[in-house]
């Protein structure tokens, strides 16, 4: 009998160097890209060596089915998360929790456990949005908060839209559409996540039960500029568009502070972007977020006026609204996970996403003892991932073990 610990770790090497910058160690599995691919092929592979039943929507959602999707009256029990990354990323934010969620199934079926209702594993695609700028795409597009006409336009960083990234890896971006069939088979969904913050180390606990996300947004700010020469143009003559993003950041770091906010520009395209050129134009991006509504518009509607001050032009790329999960789903996971705390978090979810378009979500953290995502340096210990997953298949036995 393998043991538990030995099937995670099977599954955890086996994706350990798909995207994997060897420079800076980070991960970069942008949706549609061969490292997306690969990761989308290994997760078909786990699934059908566990006779999962595995459909890829319309999307590029991959659902894995432990029995039939449409047998329950009161949907399907969903978990899983997402393949993608951050540009350098870390190894966990995402595959944690579908490597749990395949881990789970294991160790259920290992107990003889057999669901009243189906339990799927879902890959969602592209949840960091890294590649053309919206996060969830996969979630939001299936609920209907991502119009398929904007995410087919959707660009990156080479101009490729979606439609086409979509089309050069055989996918049909013409189907793009919400698939209400698809939500309503969803009972519930219990998203396992690594911690992205602190909350488990000052804790002291491997695991909590999450039950809020904040509110937070992107958009993008164009500053204007006038291209000229670095060497022969004076300083009372230029426009630097540089100079406007420095005022801007300074802006947004003023406006967090004063709302008690989360603001970062951590994204700058300049143009033309030549050592010896002042710059002719910038783009910047900002995230945004807060613990609350108001505090979030606040510091949006802020640095907004900075924005029109200095006739650049502020575009918001999306916006998720606090989202507060089920609070029954919520209570009974932590009833069954020994009393774990209950947190919310600033990191957005497909859970936030499919929660607020009504179906039941909560998620479980995974304690990250760097207190670092986003970045290589993310880490979570084996035996709290294993924690993690014995989690999980006790939600999941619970949640697909009667018809509530
Ligand atoms: O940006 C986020 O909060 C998440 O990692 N997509
Ligand atoms: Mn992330
Ligand atoms: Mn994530």
């Amino acid at each position: 009998m393998v043991s538990q610990g030995a099937v995670f770790e099977k599954m955890w090497s086996a994706i350990a160097d798909i995207g994997r910058d060897p420079v800076t160690g980070g991960y970069r599995r942008f949706a549609w890209t061969a490292a997306d691919l690969s990761m989308r092929e290994w997760f078909a592979g786990e699934c059908t060596s566990r006779g999962l039943d595995l459909v890829e929507d319309r999307i590029g959602n991959q659902w894995a089915w432990w029995g039939n999707p449409g047998s329950s009256g009161n949907g399907g029990i969903a978990t899983g998360s997402h393949l993608d990354s951050v540009p350098d990323g870390g190894a966990f934010d995402g595959p944690l929790g579908v490597v749990s969620a395949l881990a789970a199934i294991d160790w259920l079926r290992a107990d003889g456990f057999q669901p009243r209702r189906p339990i799927a594993v879902v890959n969602f695609l592209d949840e960091e949005g890294a590649r053309f700028g919206v996060s969830c795409v996969g979630s939001r597009i299936i609920t209907g908060a991502l119009s398929p006409d904007r995410a087919r336009a959707l660009r990156d960083g080479d101009g490729v839209t979606m439609a086409e990234a979509m089309r050069a890896v055989g996918r049909q971006p013409d189907q793009l559409g919400p698939d209400p069939e698809a939500v309503a088979r969803i009972g519930s969904f219990v998203e396992l996540h690594i911690e992205q913050g602190r909350g488990l180390i000052d804790l002291g606990r491997p695991i909590a039960v999450g039950n809020r996300l904040w509110a937070h947004g992107r958009w993008r700010i164009d500053i204007p500029g006038e291209p000229n020469h670095a060497g022969t143009t004076r300083l009372s003559d230029r426009r630097d568009a540089v100079i406007g993003c420095a005022h801007l950041v300074l802006a947004v770091r003023a406006a967090a502070e004063r709302h008690g906010s989360l603001a970062t520009i951590g994204k700058i395209n300049v143009s033309p972007g030549g050592v010896n050129a002042i710059a002719g134009a910038a783009t910047a991006w900002l995230d945004a977020r807060a613990a609350e509504e108001d505090a979030l518009s606040a510091t949006v509607a802020e640095i907004g006026e900075h924005v029109r001050s200095t006739d650049s032009v502020m575009t918001e790329e999306s916006r998720t609204p606090e989202t507060v999960f089920e609070d029954a789903l919520v209570s009974r996971l932590a009833g069954l996970l020994d009393g774990a705390p209950v947190m919310s978090t600033g990191a957005g979810h497909d859970a936030g996403i499919l929660s607020n378009a009504g179906v039941p979500a909560a998620m479980i953290f995974v304690r990250n003892p760097t207190g670092v995502s986003h970045s290589p340096a993310e880490w979570a210990e084996p035996d709290d991932c294993l924690t993690g997953v014995a989690a999980l298949a006790r939600v999941l036995a619970d949640l697909a073990g009667d018809e509530q």
